[in-house]
């Protein structure tokens, strides 16, 4: 048997919490990630949102369960946790609460939530069934649980080259070394039977970048974090890619969000489950 103390020693989250990786985090909401989910989310359910970043989504859903439901966002980032607090603080969220927890072991009761939700956590995880039988655990009976995790695989991007196919690349092995599933989202059905979700509803929808805002975004963001988040650090630590690559994938991202007719879309797959 897996002991999974022995297993999240060995995980490190690729991306880090380098600036340009919260800021990209802090652009989410829940209208977006959440949809597929938020029909199920009603007042009065306490809803246990893990590995929440920044707190962007976190507040949304807290502010959807108005007036009588709440949320605690979990992160074992003590920066994001901060940040999220702050955020909420400063919007003046009440049913809202935030700590340093690991979704492995989140030391909350069995039976305590209506609701859990993660939101691109699972990849990152060596035992993402662990995590979802502790989402199991933690749910009443009734509870549902809802995750969304992007499948880099499943991405279609023009115009090609070169310089972001090693982009592509190097995220996966830096990922997949980390411990992680770059692949997540075509795993994620699997995961939820292993973890005793019944039957768990499936669905999928698309990031897409072809507007040029969305473009200037997307590519915009990767050309900086390859260069300045612990991605291409970790891409040189392990030998996936030296600096001089890694300035050339940073200005392929450049060069691909000026492109005529450059588009990038990927799959993002969504499971809903529910504790019978
Ligand atoms: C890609 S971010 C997603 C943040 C947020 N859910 C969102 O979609 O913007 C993944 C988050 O999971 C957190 N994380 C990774 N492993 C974790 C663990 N074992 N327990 C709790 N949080 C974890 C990271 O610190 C990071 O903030």
């Amino acid at each position: 048997m897996t002991d999974y103390r022995s297993v999240i020693k060995q995980e490190k989250y690729t991306h880090g919490h380098h600036e340009s990786v919260v800021a990209a985090h802090s652009a989410r909401r829940a209208s977006e990630t959440a949809a597929f989910v938020l029909p199920e989310l009603k007042s009065p359910m306490r809803l246990l949102d893990f590995g929440c970043g920044p707190g962007t989504i976190t507040i949304d859903l807290a502010e959807h369960l108005l007036p009588n439901g709440s949320v605690l966002g979990i992160d074992n980032s003590k920066k994001v946790i901060t940040q999220a607090r702050n955020l909420a603080a400063e919007l003046g969220i009440e049913n809202i609460e935030f700590e340093v927890r690991n979704i492995y072991e989140t030391g909350y009761s069995s039976a305590s939530f209506d609701a859990v939700y993660g939101h691109q956590v699972l990849q990152h995880l060596s035992d993402p069934v662990k995590a979802l039988k502790e989402a199991w655990r933690v749910l009443k009976s009734g509870g549902i649980c809802g995750v969304r995790e992007v499948d880099w695989g499943a991405s279609a991007v023009f115009p090609s080259d070169q310089r972001l196919c090693k982009f592509f690349d190097v995220y996966n092995k830096v990922a997949k070394r980390n411990g992680g599933d770059a692949f997540a989202g075509r795993r994620l059905k699997h995961w939820f039977i292993n973890a005793g979700f019944i039957d768990p509803t499936i669905t999928t929808s698309t990031w897409t970048f072809a507007e040029q805002n969305a473009l200037k975004w997307w590519g915009g963001q990767w050309a900086d974090r390859i260069l300045n988040s612990e991605i291409g650090e970790q891409a040189i630590e392990y030998g996936f890619a030296n600096q001089q690559e890694l300035k050339e994938i940073s200005q392929g991202w450049l060069d691909w969000l000026e492109a005529e007719g450059a588009f990038f879309a990927f799959i993002q797959v969504e499971a809903i489950g529910m504790k019978f």
